[in-house]
């Protein structure tokens, strides 16, 4: 399976391309990871052009799978200027049930501010129920740790709804936020349901 999504422009901001990693994005990808902000809140660096060739390799291996579906960003240009990597959407379908799946993303420090996860995760979010719905996907998780307060506006704006704290767990020194989109509605009423994984073992921050 592949795929290619758009999400629309903005008044102020370039429509989004979120398609498959290719192998012209290494450089970019070593670039977006030397920021300290996307470093301080996901687990897995990438250093250097190896790094980045052994992550669009497992990112490859996700899609093969069907468990990590991980797209690249990219802002669509106005003008006739470059695409620039702007940042990842994963959806992570480990549950078993596949009644549930996990949710991650990131955006580079250059196009922070302009709604490109958000966004992109809408995108991803309908994707994701349009395609998985008939195999059973009735909710998405989204976890960040409770200090990320941009990830937790991230989650609001996308439409996934705070639904629970989860305990800090090594190697997250604070406890984390749960928040699930459903379906069509969004609504919560899954309190205590199953969960792709605990707090800090989900893996797509
Ligand atoms: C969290 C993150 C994905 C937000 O992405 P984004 O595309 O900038 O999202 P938005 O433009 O909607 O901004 C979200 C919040 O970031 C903050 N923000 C706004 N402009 C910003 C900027 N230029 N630089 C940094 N943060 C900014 C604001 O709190 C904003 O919330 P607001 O809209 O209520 O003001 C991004 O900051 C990031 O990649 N952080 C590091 C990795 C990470 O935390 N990933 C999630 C792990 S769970």
């Amino acid at each position: 399976m592949t795929v290619t999504l758009r999400a629309e422009a903005t008044p102020s901001a370039a429509a989004l391309l979120l398609r498959p990693w290719r192998e012209d994005d290494v450089g970019p990808l070593v670039e977006a990871y030397r920021d300290p902000t996307l470093r301080r809140w996901t687990r897995l660096h990438v250093e250097s052009s190896e790094d980045a060739v052994a992550r669009l390799e497992l990112r490859r291996r996700g899609w093969e799978t069907g468990e990590l579906l991980s797209l690249a960003v990219h802002e669509e240009e106005s003008g006739a200027g470059e695409r620039r990597l702007a940042g990842e959407v994963v959806l992570k379908r480990t549950d078993t049930g596949r009644e549930s799946a996990e949710v991650g993303y990131w955006t580079a420090a250059h196009a922070r501010g302009r709604g490109v996860a958000p966004r992109a995760l809408e995108a991803l979010t309908h994707w994701a129920f349009a395609t998985f719905a008939a195999e059973g996907l009735e909710r998405l998780e989204l976890m960040h740790q409770v200090d990320n307060v941009a990830s937790c506006r991230v989650a609001e704006k996308a439409g996934y709804r705070f639904q629970d704290i989860l305990p800090a767990r090594p190697p997250f020194p604070r406890d984390g936020h749960l928040h699930l989109r459903r379906d069509g509605d969004g609504s919560s009423k899954s309190a205590g349901q199953k969960r792709v994984g605990e707090y800090g073992m989900g893996g797509t921050c």
